[in-house]
């Protein structure tokens, strides 16, 4: 089988690396990938999706798998579809469950899918109205994308005042925080869910969680995610049917009603309060780092997994998963997540015990590569994973890992999994 990965990310790099080690897979295209990605295949610098989806034809791709969220939102699966390929992700129609927070609410809430009680918004007077019925911390999200920088945690009625009348005004935001939500706080911890959907049927992989904040013990500002683990004991078999039962089969129901019928990664934010599973967000695609780390634990062949799941036919396959655990550790570059910083030498040290070469490895992200050397170029360069029997040994590993990998402006946490361990 031939695969293309659309994207450029350790996400992409992740899924391409499994489809490498998978036997019914002959090539792989990334398009566009990134410094690293030649190591598993062939990168495309075709931008345009029209001429894309021609490569894809003349170049008879069997399958092709969307990473990133802009390329589903702007449509790539509806040009892909139309020319008769085999794509997995969602259409536009089905991509806007990420692309509004508005239209992810609303159909929260006409589905009776548990999240927390909101109000969205273009009018400053209800908004301030449902602010002060509110009590602190209070919740403030602009509506449009605004790459993860949309979200308010307000400590004070005040100051979620001040977030919306600068989101409403278009000066935090532009036209994406034209319409807000106001949202209450909800306090619990947080996961990452993921369900493979092809409209009717999923499947439910293990629960991870990310960490959001640049710095340890979830200080400093938010970031795409800094590190993640999975499977995590914070879930058990109830939390995971509550998953399946209240959230992934009304999605799935409610999309088919509104005519969207959602194909792709179901991408869930959960809050856990009190055991109960609360909707935050819904994106659309796998997260990044949590596919670097959710990828190595399947067992499935991944080219089945996703061409099953590209052509309806989730009901014949009996997915399988490793009975290991996975941690990844982000290692970002100097100025992240506020700037890009300047390309710097990746030098990674051998391994020499084999146990531990053998269970771990490096997802690529943001890198270069010139004259067959590797340089990190900004934002979240790559992410060390350790594969374990638990979830302390995978940790070790990864850190060990991290050891071994050098460039100029190296940055980290050195808490990722605490919650699992404590
Ligand atoms: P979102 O983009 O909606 O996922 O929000 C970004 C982050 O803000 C989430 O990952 C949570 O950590 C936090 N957050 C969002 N909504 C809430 C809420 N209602 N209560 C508590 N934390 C929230
Ligand atoms: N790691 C969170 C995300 O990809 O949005």
């Amino acid at each position: 089988m031939k695969v293309m990965v659309i994207g450029s990310g350790g996400r992409e790099f992740a899924i391409g690396r499994v489809l490498k080690q998978d036997p019914a897979v002959c090539e792989i295209f990334f398009a566009p990938g990134n410094g690293a990605t030649p190591m598993l295949g062939t990168n495309v610098a075709i931008k345009d999706y029209e001429e894309l989806a021609l490569f894809a034809v003349d170049n008879g791709i069997d399958l092709t798998i969307v990473g990133p969220e802009g390329p589903l939102s702007e449509g790539v699966v509806d040009v892909f579809k139309a020319k008769g390929l085999v794509i997995f992700g969602p259409s536009k129609a089905a991509a806007r469950l990420e692309g509004s927070k508005v239209y992810m609410k609303n159909f929260l809430a006409k589905y009776g899918i548990p999240t927390a009680r909101y109000i969205e918004t273009d009018h400053i007077g209800d908004a301030f109205k449902f602010i002060d019925s509110l009590t602190a911390p209070i919740v403030v999200k602009a509506d449009g994308l605004c790459a993860g920088k949309g979200v308010i945690i307000a400590m004070s009625h005040d100051e979620a005042k001040v977030a919306v009348s600068e989101m409403l005004s278009g000066k935090s935001f532009g036209d994406a925080g034209k319409r807000v939500v106001v949202e209450e706080f909800l306090d619990g911890y947080e996961l990452s869910m993921f369900a493979l959907c092809d409209g009717k049927d999923f499947i439910l992989l293990q629960a991870a969680q990310d960490h959001k904040r640049l710095l340890d013990n979830d200080e400093g500002p938010n970031t795409g995610g800094m590190g993640a683990y999975a499977p995590t004991p914070l879930v058990d078999d109830i939390i995971y049917e509550k998953v399946k039962d209240r959230i992934v089969r009304p999605t799935l129901a409610g999309m088919q009603e509104e005519g969207a019928p959602f194909e792709g990664v179901l991408f869930i934010g959960l809050m856990i309060v009190n055991g109960e599973p609360i909707t935050l967000e819904f994106n659309v695609r796998f997260g990044d780092p949590e596919c670097e780390i959710l990828m190595p634990l399947l067992k499935t062949p991944a080219s089945e997994l996703f061409y099953k799941a590209a052509t309806k036919q989730l009901n014949t396959l009996k997915v399988e998963f490793h009975d290991k655990y996975a941690v990844g550790v982000v290692m970002a570059s100097r100025d992240y997540p506020y700037s890009n910083s300047e390309p710097a030498e990746i030098i990674v040290d051998e391994i020499h015990h084999e146990e531990i070469a053998r269970n771990t490895h490096i997802a690529y992200a943001g890198v270069s590569s010139e004259d067959g050397k590797l340089y990190a170029t900004g934002g979240r360069v790559l992410v060390c994973v350790g594969i374990g029997d638990s979830i302390k040994e995978a940790r070790d590993r990864a850190y060990m890992l991290c050891g071994q990998v050098h460039y100029a402006g190296k940055k980290l946490r050195t808490d990722i999994a605490y919650q699992a361990l404590r």
